[in-house]
């Protein structure tokens, strides 16, 4: 994280040119979430951010709780056609994505950002998650993906590069 941050950056992936996961990991599910499972979904995005080593996101999260999450979520679910993926584990949710798929503008936006429970991560389960969001996006004909974020943590470093995804910061 620099100093002067945090910088704010997006990531965009080119669907026509995303390379093939070598790994399936089939312990792992990663499927789409019912309105119902929203409570968990936000209570892994939430716990998943503020988890994050060195609380990069912690500004942000002063504006978000689980239950205002799971409000949000629900909404952009009903009035936006948000989709929701779930990376599914032993029963249990361990990580998610939120998608708004722009027909109009061909851009798939993960709105949420890729998150993995603390407690899962490490294991496959986010470039799994990516993964299968960019294939979902190409398979509804979008040309691009992409998600906001910030420069510097794990997402930024680790994951998104990942698939040919590019950075550009925008603000901080
Ligand atoms: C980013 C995140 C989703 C990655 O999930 P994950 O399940 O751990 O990801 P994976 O296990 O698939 O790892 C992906 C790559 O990152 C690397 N990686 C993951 N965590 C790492 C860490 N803490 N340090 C260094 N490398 C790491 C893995 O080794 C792997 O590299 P490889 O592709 O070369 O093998 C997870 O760290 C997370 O939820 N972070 C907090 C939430 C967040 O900030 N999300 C972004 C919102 S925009």
């Amino acid at each position: 994280m620099s100093p002067f941050g945090p910088f704010y950056c997006v990531f965009r992936w080119d669907l026509s040119n995303v390379p093939e996961h070598e790994r399936n990991l089939a312990s792992v599910q990663v499927r789409l979430a019912r309105v119902d499972e929203l409570e968990t979904i936000a209570e892994v995005w939430h716990r998943g951010l503020s988890q994050e080593s060195g609380a990069p996101w912690a500004e942000y999260l002063k504006h978000w709780s689980p239950q205002g999450a799971a409000a949000w979520f629900r909404d952009s679910m009903l009035r936006l056609g948000a989709r929701f993926f779930a990376a599914e584990k032993d029963g249990k949710i361990v990580g998610m994505n939120g998608i708004i798929f722009e027909k109009k503008s061909g851009l798939a936006r993960f709105f949420t950002g890729v998150v993995v429970s603390p407690e899962a991560q490490r294991q496959g389960i986010g470039s799994k998650l990516l993964y299968m969001s960019l294939m979902e996006a190409r398979k509804e004909g979008l040309r691009n993906a992409e998600v906001e974020t910030l420069e510097g943590i794990t997402a930024s470093e680790h994951l998104y590069p990942k698939f040919g995804g590019r950075s550009k910061i925008i603000a901080s």
